[in-house]
């Protein structure tokens, strides 16, 4: 199905019939074995409705290392977003519920897993059945040896998925994910790739980030919206404007004023209280009951206003 930095994907069908997707990792970049074997048996357990499940591993006699996935028949977001035809619109519901539920996945990885993605991109979050998102490629890393890792962090700027401080620092953080993670949201809200060429933009780094904040000095904020997402303005018009200004602040240039997933989790909830109780629960595992505390209607009703995303709290000082 396709090549990265990490191997090449490719998609089986077991005897039963049911398909699975199987990444070929690259021999001469992946640690030794016993250090991998280490390493993706602990990535094998890692369970969340928003996290890709990695099924099995192989490991063959003359190094070859596969791990299987489950495959999913929508493929990727980047894919569903940008690959389509005209007469198939995504409406604002379905791109909220992606925008949540990648922060869910993103948020298990920060809080419960102690995982920095490092590599996330539309193109890295895939779609189930049910349009529902599965954050892919997480934890990768440990089963690399560093040179490859700083390989991927290359072509992840590449593609303007990059903080700005990467290049510097070269080093991804949560910081620096919740800065993916924004990118994904102007996405979503845009209809527009981070690769597309931006008017005033050189295409490098930070375009679409760019462009969109250039779009929003000029006061001219409607015209960065998807066209089709317009056609409901009136009832969507303030979800889509706080939206955006969360999705600013997740990419603003200093990592220290940027949100931590969780906030950005909450706010996206009071935004979309309707879908806050979520088809796929951020408490990984069992997803029974409703989220502990936080997602009763009672807190969500003042979100909405200007101030949301300015509340967001003083930028903490952990970088
Ligand atoms: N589990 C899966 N189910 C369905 N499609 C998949 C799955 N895993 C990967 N793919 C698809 O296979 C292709 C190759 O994936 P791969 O991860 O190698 O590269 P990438 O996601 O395009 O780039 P990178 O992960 O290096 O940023 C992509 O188009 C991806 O959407
Ligand atoms: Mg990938």
């Amino acid at each position: 199905m396709g090549k990265s930095t990490y191997g090449t994907v490719y998609k089986a069908t077991l005897e039963d019939g049911s398909q699975v997707a199987v990444k070929r990792l690259r021999e001469k970049v992946a640690k030794g074995q016993r250090e991998f074997e280490a390493e993706v048996g602990l990535l094998g357990k890692i369970r969340h409705p928003n996290l890709l499940s990695l099924r099995a591993y192989y490991l063959g006699p003359k190094g070859e290392k596969l791990l299987v996935f489950d495959f999913m028949p929508r493929g990727s977001l980047a894919a569903f977003l940008h690959a389509r035809g005209p007469d198939t619109p995504i409406n604002w519901p379905t791109r909220m519920n992606i925008a949540m539920g990648t922060a869910r996945g993103l948020l298990h990885l920060h809080t419960k897993e102690n995982i920095i993605h490092g590599n996330l991109t539309s193109g890295n979050v895939l779609l189930d059945d049910g349009v529902n998102p599965k954050i892919s490629d997480f934890g990768l890393s440990r089963l690399m040896t560093s040179a490859a890792n700083s390989n991927v962090i290359a072509t992840a700027g590449a593609l303007g998925y990059r903080a700005p401080e990467l290049s510097k620092l070269k080093k991804a953080s949560a910081k620096t994910d919740v800065y993916s993670l924004g990118v994904i949201m102007l996405e979503l809200l845009t209809g527009k790739s981070p690769g597309d060429a931006m008017e005033g933009g050189s295409g490098g780094g930070a375009g679409l980030p760019q462009w969109v904040a250039s779009i929003v000095k000029e006061e001219w904020t409607n015209e960065v919206f998807d066209l089709e997402l317009m056609r409901d303005a009136p009832a969507t018009g303030d979800e889509l404007l706080n939206t955006l200004k969360l999705a600013l602040h997740c990419v603003d240039p200093s990592p220290a004023a940027r949100p931590e997933v969780e906030q950005v989790l909450r706010q996206l909830e009071e935004i979309k209280p309707e879908l806050a109780g979520g088809t796929a629960g951020e408490g990984g595992g069992g997803g029974s009951g409703s989220r502990g505390g936080g997602g009763d209607e009672s807190t969500t009703g003042t979100g909405g206003g200007d101030s949301s995303v300015e509340a967001t709290g003083p930028p903490t000082a952990e970088d």
